[in-house]
């Protein structure tokens, strides 16, 4: 069910100066729920001074283990972050929604593969929750990580990876890259952009298939980086990506502008439907269904995290923009109900199919 639960903090503490960990007590009766895939996240809603925040969370800690742990990085002005970091506290209690996202690793203990992740800054997250879960559970495979920040202070989780490399010394290869100090070997200088992998493929990966690789950061470096990826022979597929914060504004025209708008509008979640008539003002599925006193599930409502991912079962809708889903979903009828508008006058939107 996705719905909200309260949580307790078991633990936080400072990962960096600017970087929190919280740990997130699962009670047993909800441990079933809360079971997920490495790499998957989790929406969390907070009210503070009367307004509600919702952000979405990579979930940092293996498959099965609780309590669950995500990382958070402290952004200035940042509301849920400064409040993380400054005011939240062991004890305290926030809403989550159960592990959700299509970003994660197929675990198969017999396999073979040799695994590549390029993590930057905070995008580190997820990465880690696939590393150390393919490590434990897959004996026979390897993982190559290239994580970039811009400095070693600053960069979350690097006792985990220093353990993780000296747990399994033989199957892990670590490679940092820091942009704003200097580093006695080039290779470890610079930005994960294009020419980046390039050399870090040239000097760790020669002679070796990558099986599948994960990425994780903001928008620019994943077009780069998947794009030098598939220049070096792997299959556009096998790149997982998820980005975090705000993509680049396409120059696509906004489709979801000429949609009428004006529809009958059914959802179908936990196996109960309720209906709406959603008006040519409303500007899109979610905040309709709210108008009317239904509650949808959301968190970014900006088209990247995919909380509101849902089914189009009847009629057809436009999204506005769509940097939440792969292209394999959109062909199969999958969409973003906070970017959608109906282009059809009626229009069933399916949350339990999966
Ligand atoms: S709520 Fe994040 S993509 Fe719709």
């Amino acid at each position: 069910m996705r719905q909200f639960h309260a949580l307790k903090i078991a633990a936080k503490r400072h990962e960096t100066r600017d970087s929190v960990r919280l740990a997130l007590d699962v009670p047993d009766e909800l441990q079933e729920t809360f079971q997920f895939l490495p790499g998957q996240h989790l929406p969390i809603r907070v009210e503070r001074n009367g307004t509600e925040l919702r952000r979405t969370y990579s979930i940092c800690s293996r498959p099965g283990e609780f309590p669950l742990e995500i990382g958070v990085r402290v952004q200035p002005g940042g509301r849920f972050s400064e409040f993380a970091d400054k005011e939240l506290e062991a004890g305290d209690t926030i809403e989550v929604m159960p592990p959700f996202g299509q970003f994660h690793a197929d675990i198969d203990a017999d396999a073979q593969k040799s695994y590549l992740g390029f993590a930057a800054g905070s995008g580190i997250t997820p990465i880690l929750s696939i590393m150390s879960t393919i490590l434990e559970r897959e004996p026979n495979s390897r993982f190559a990580l290239f994580y970039g920040n811009r400095r070693q202070v600053t960069t979350m989780f690097i006792d985990d990876l220093y353990a993780l490399k000296n747990r399994y010394p033989d199957r892990v290869q670590l490679q940092f890259v820091f942009s704003r100090e200097d580093q006695e070997f080039p290779i470890a200088a610079g930005r994960l952009d294009g020419d980046k992998v390039r050399e870090v493929y040239d000097a760790m990966c020669r002679g070796t298939q990558p099986s599948e690789a994960f990425v994780c950061g903001p928008d620019s470096m994943i077009e780069d980086v998947t794009a030098a990826l598939v220049e070096l022979g792997m299959d556009e597929g096998s790149v997982h990506s998820e980005r975090f914060g705000v993509p680049r504004q396409s120059s696509a025209p906004d489709v979801a502008d000429t949609a009428s708008g004006a529809a009958t509008i059914t959802v179908i979640m936990d196996g109960h439907k309720k209906s709406f008539d959603m008006a040519d003002s409303d500007p899109n599925i979610v905040d309709a269904a709210a108008e009317h006193g239904i509650e949808l599930p959301y968190s970014c409502k900006g088209g990247v995290c995919a909380t509101c991912r849902c089914h189009v079962r009847e009629g057809e809708v436009a999204m506005a923009t769509n940097y939440g889903l792969e292209p394999w979903e959109v062909e199969k009828g999958y969409v973003l109900a906070c970017q959608s508008r109906p282009l059809s006058a009626a229009v069933t939107l399916d949350y339990d199919k999966a």
